[in-house]
This record gives structure tokens, sequence and C-alpha cells, in this order.
């Protein structure tokens, strides 16, 4: 049985569907089958991320209302083996979704597939319930600024309640100069404000619009995000691969992660 990674965050724009797209492609280029959901439903954009606007034909409403099945709303990379995604409707306007047909959705994924990650909108709506209520592991996307960790900081405490123990963050487009001029804050009191174990720190990188505007899934870069894109990867897949080293920071951060990695073992 394979597990459901929500993939959230409190403000909009922080990269969960950049990083959704990145790790899961990578995930499967590991050899792990991966299915990428966008729950985003009305601002549905990974299947452009993944280059496969033109292959949707049914979404996951089509599933939960009985008028596909599954084979019918899962659609296959063409470009990578063991790489699948399924569609958010349209119109973000039915959600209310029967909860034993929503559930018989991810679960039936979760037969199928070693990793079902799921690429949530912002916040705390219906759309993020869709999948928050049936995730058994969360990644937060924030950028380093106060008032996107404060919203983040909201959406823990809905994953707290609904009993997710496993929450980790990714602090996204970190720019060590601006962490230096303090328009960014530093890495250490971001994961300080959320007490929450670190899954990776990508930085800022022209890289990833570039690669957005190809249509190519992964970065064919081998530096700055895609390297932070495969390290999460990695660690996602229960390997110890060290932090990126951003700034003077190096050592604390390093005694966080022993912590976690003492933590999960
Ligand atoms: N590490 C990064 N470096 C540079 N640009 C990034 C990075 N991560 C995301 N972006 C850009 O930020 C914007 C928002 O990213 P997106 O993944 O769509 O966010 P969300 O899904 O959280 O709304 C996009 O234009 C994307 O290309
Ligand atoms: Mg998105």
């Amino acid at each position: 049985m394979g597990k459901l990674v929500i993939v959230a965050s409190g403000k909009g724009g922080t990269g969960k569907t950049t990083f959704s797209s990145q790790v899961g492609t990578i995930l499967s280029t590991m050899g792990h089958m991966t299915v990428l959901v966008d729950a985003d439903a009305g601002f549905r954009n990974l299947d452009i991320a993944l280059g496969l606007e033109s292959n949707v034909v049914y979404d996951y409403s089509d599933y939960i209302t009985k008028n596909a099945d599954i084979d019918e709303v899962l659609i296959k990379s063409p470009g990578y083996e063991n790489l699948y995604f399924v569609a958010a409707p349209q119109s973000a306007a039915t959600t209310d979704f029967d909860p034993g047909r929503t559930e018989q959705f991810w679960n039936t994924l979760k037969s199928r597939f070693e990793y079902v990650i799921a690429d949530a909108p912002a916040g705390m709506g219906d759309g993020f319930r869709f999948a928050a209520d049936y995730a058994d592991e969360a990644v937060i996307v924030s950028l380093a600024e106060s008032t996107s960790l404060r919203d983040a900081d909201r959406v823990i405490e809905a994953f707290e309640d609904n009993g997710i123990e496993d929450i980790r963050l990714v602090l996204n487009r970190i720019r060590p100069e601006l962490i230096g001029k303090k328009v960014l804050m530093n890495i250490d009191d971001c994961i300080d404000v959320l007490s929450i174990p670190i899954l990776g720190i990508v930085p800022d990188d022209s890289a990833v619009a570039e690669c957005a505007a190809a249509g190519c899934a992964i970065s064919p870069s081998e530096t700055g995000a895609a390297r932070a894109f495969f390290n999460i990867a990695q660690r996602m897949a229960g390997e110890n691969v060290p932090m990126m080293d951003f700034d003077t920071s190096k050592k604390s951060i390093w005694s966080r992660v022993r912590k976690t990695f003492k933590k999960s073992q």
C-alpha cells in the first residue's frame, strides 16, 4: 500500500505545483510508481507543468461521480515509465463529494502506486479537504517570509487536527543575498517559527521558469533548484542526504536534520 502525500501551503504561489511536478517526476525516475493528482480544482495547472494538458479527458470528479473508472482518469506520462497523472475539474463548484467514494478514490490509487502526491490548493477550503482528510503525510511549501510562514502555521494546525504526524517543510525560492539583507528570513528562524522538520531548501532559480515554459517536467540542470528537488526526492524515499549549504547557518541546519533523522528512526 502506498501513501498519500499532500503538498500544501497557506499562501498561494509558494511553489506547490512546481514541487509536485519536479519531485513526483524524479521519484518516478528513481523507479517508484508515482501518481500526481491535481487537487487544485478551478485553478488547475499541474497538467501544464507536466506537459499533459492535451491528454486530459476525464478528471477525478468523473471517478467520484461514477462517470469514469480509475483507468479512464489515470493518464500515463508518455515520457516517464512510472509516472501517472490525474487531472482536477475545471470548475471548483462541485467539491462536495461523497466521502465514501472519495476515500475509495484515494485507496485505489494507494493500492496501485507507492507515492500518491496531491497538489493542493492554497489555504484550507473544500479542495484542500478533498486531499487533506485522507492524507498520510504532508509537505508544506513556504517562502522564507513571515506572511507565508504565518499562513503555513495555520495549515499545519489543520493537519495536526486531522492526526497527520508526518508534516515536513520545504522552504522555496531562497536567495542568500536577500537573507543577508534581511528581506528574507534566515532558514533557522523559519524552522523555529513552524517547529516542523525540514524536508528541503530550494533556491530561487530562473531555470524553474525556463523549464516550465519549455513544458519539461525535470530541469536538465544539475545545479540550483534541480539539485534541491533531486535531494528532496531522495529524502522522501528514505535516504539521508545533506541539506544544501546556503549560508552561515549550515551548522545549525545540520543539527536539526540529525535530530529529525534520529526522531524518524
Ligand atoms: N525555486 C524556484 N525558483 C524560481 N521560480 C520558482 C521557484 N519555484 C516556483 N517558482 C515560480 O513561482 C511561480 C509559482 O509557482 P507554483 O508552483 O505555480 O506555485 P503554487 O502551485 O504554490 O501556486 C511560478 O511562476 C513558478 O515558476
Ligand atoms: Mg499550484
